[in-house]
């Protein structure tokens, strides 16, 4: 008996025959593969070429901007709760770590910049679904009272730990270190103060936590995209910013890699440019 051609083929020869060549372009863009070859399936989730046409197109990109300037202005960062915990993430920013955490299994996840804990608990309950046991380790300079009595009370509270003091604080990447020696996978999230200086530095002392095939991410690398109108007297602006610090890391050659991939399909993110992956 004949093999049977597969049904993409034919389904791309029925629409062909119905819509004719000008149809099939618009469907499967301007590279549509000829009538002997599979067609690109135009809803495949992940077609990393799509993402990054959509990317670099300059409407996405101007429109994008103008969102993410003009909902910064209303605090739109603060609109979210994770299982009950404000969590100050875009919600693509948090499905991306959801993406990255189910792909690369970390144990330990550390988070500089804690604020009200909806990360942390984001990072306890994936642990839970995921049926790993890991912890979850943040860092805050100013851990508030009622963020902290909510964080013991939290169902999730066995799987997080808070330490109290500033990031770069030596005392305090000591004992991350010893924490980071009982695990396996560690990925580390920086998102606590945005400067240029101490971005760089948090880049330098947490990198080497990274374990290889892991993420080491940075937040508030939209700074540079974006002029935030709100007057929030920050210490960072278009210039001097986390993306500034990132750039100036990455040109000494670090053993990480941008996942770019990544970054073009969010297009609203904190952290455009800023998940790198541990070669
Ligand atoms: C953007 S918020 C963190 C949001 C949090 N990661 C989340 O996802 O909900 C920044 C936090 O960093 C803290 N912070 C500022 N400077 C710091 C430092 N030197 N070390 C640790 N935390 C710091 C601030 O107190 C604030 O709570």
């Amino acid at each position: 008996m004949k093999p049977r051609a597969p049904t993409t083929v034919n389904r791309s020869r029925a629409i062909a025959l119905v819509l004719g060549g000008g149809a099939m372009n618009y469907f499967f863009g301007a590279e549509a593969p000829g009538m002997a070859q599979l067609p690109k399936d135009p809803n495949d989730p992940r077609d990393a070429a799509r993402s990054a046409e959509m990317a670099h197109d300059p409407a996405v990109l101007a429109a994008a901007r103008t969102l993410l300037a003009k909902t910064f202005e209303y605090r739109y960062y603060l609109n979210f709760q994770w299982l009950g915990r404000p969590i100050v993430q875009y919600p693509q920013d948090i499905i991306a770590l959801q993406e990255i955490v189910w792909d690369t299994k970390p144990t330990l996840i550390i988070e500089t910049g804690v604020a009200h804990g909806g990360s942390l608990i984001l990072y306890a309950s994936l642990f839970e679904l995921m049926k790993i046991d890991g912890e979850a380790v943040g860092v805050e300079i100013e851990l508030r009272k009622h963020n902290e009595d909510a964080l013991n009370a939290h169902p999730m509270h066995e799987r997080i730990r808070v330490l109290k003091g500033s990031s770069t604080d030596p005392a305090i990447i000591a004992e991350l270190k010893t924490i980071a020696k009982r695990h396996e996978r560690v990925m580390v999230v920086l998102d606590s103060l945005h400067t240029h200086e101490h971005v760089l530095a948090e880049l330098e002392l947490y990198s080497p936590l990274v374990t290889p095939g892991n993420y080491l991410v940075c937040f508030g690398t939209s700074v540079a995209d974006v002029t935030h109108e709100l007057d929030l007297k920050r210490q960072w602006d278009q210039e001097r910013n986390p993306k500034s610090a990132l750039d100036a890391w990455l040109a000494t050659k670090p053993p990480f890699d941008v996942d770019q991939e990544l970054s073009d399909r969010l297009i609203l993110s904190d952290g455009p440019g800023g998940y790198l992956r541990r070669r």
